[in-house]
């Protein structure tokens, strides 16, 4: 799905947040947005998730205004967003039944993907059962299940630590080979958006304009020195590497 922002002004009770941004995520790619904390990503994420409008300027799904939540974009939290009353398995049938998957397949289908993420054995478990790095591959799984066309992800990794983040961005990777989706990927980790983006935007700060728009040379696994590109984006960002 080619998600378009065109034009848009994003504000909180008057004070303008996003203004006048151009912004496309081209079918199929990982679009990665980064910026400092404030800018606005998270409303950037909610306007094309359909939680916010814009005062002005047009969001475009595949040529089509945006104006609610669609089962076609999908979004995934930092925080843990399962049920907590529901199992492993429940949690990713309710998607599959939101995204409209016929009951009768539902079960077999959750399994699939719990086994995609690497959970087999857990899907009886309660979400307070796990750690906080299996309980983002149930958030994965529930936010890819169902294959929305575009998925959201607000810094889904941000609050685990780095051996279970380097292992969910591969998985995120992975996952997303096998079930190919426009992804748009919020995240202040600069490797992380080197290694997860096929373009990286820069956000500037609360009502500026969009401070570089970075193409991540593909295969991924290739790109060998990466230290001229995320010299470019920490130039973006213009905050201390190591605040
Ligand atoms: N519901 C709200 N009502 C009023 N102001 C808000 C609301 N949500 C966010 N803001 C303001 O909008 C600005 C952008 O917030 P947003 O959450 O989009 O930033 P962000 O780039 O995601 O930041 P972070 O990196 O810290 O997650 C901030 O100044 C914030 O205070
Ligand atoms: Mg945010």
């Amino acid at each position: 799905m080619t998600l378009q922002l065109s034009d848009i002004v994003l504000s909180y009770g008057g004070s303008p947040i996003i203004s006048r941004l151009d912004l496309q995520a081209r079918p199929g790619e990982i679009l990665v947005l980064t910026g400092p904390s404030g800018c606005g990503k998270s409303t950037v994420l909610r306007a094309l998730a359909g939680l916010l409008r814009p005062d002005s300027g047009e969001i475009l799904a595949d040529g089509q205004p945006v104006r609610t939540t669609s089962r076609d974009r999908a979004l995934v939290f930092q925080d843990n967003a399962l049920l907590p009353w529901r199992t492993v398995q429940s949690n990713v049938e309710l998607a599959l039944k939101l995204a409209g998957t016929p009951r009768s397949e539902r079960a077999e289908e959750a399994r699939r993907w719990i086994a995609d993420v690497g959970l087999s054995g857990f899907e009886h478990y309660l979400p307070k059962s796990l750690s906080g790095g299996m309980r983002q591959r149930v958030q994965l799984a529930r936010g890819l299940a169902g294959a929305p066309r575009a998925v959201m992800m607000d810094e889904p990794f941000g609050a685990l630590d780095t051996q279970t983040r380097t292992s969910m961005q591969k998985l995120l990777i992975d996952t997303w080979r096998a079930h190919p989706t426009t992804v748009v990927f919020v995240t202040h980790d600069v490797d992380e958006a080197l290694l997860i983006g096929d373009r990286i935007a820069v956000l500037g700060r609360a009502g500026q304009p969009l401070r570089a728009l970075l193409d991540v040379p593909t295969p991924r696994e290739a790109l060998a020195d990466r230290s001229a590109l995320r010299s470019e984006v920490i130039a973006a960002l213009d905050t201390p590497e190591f605040p």
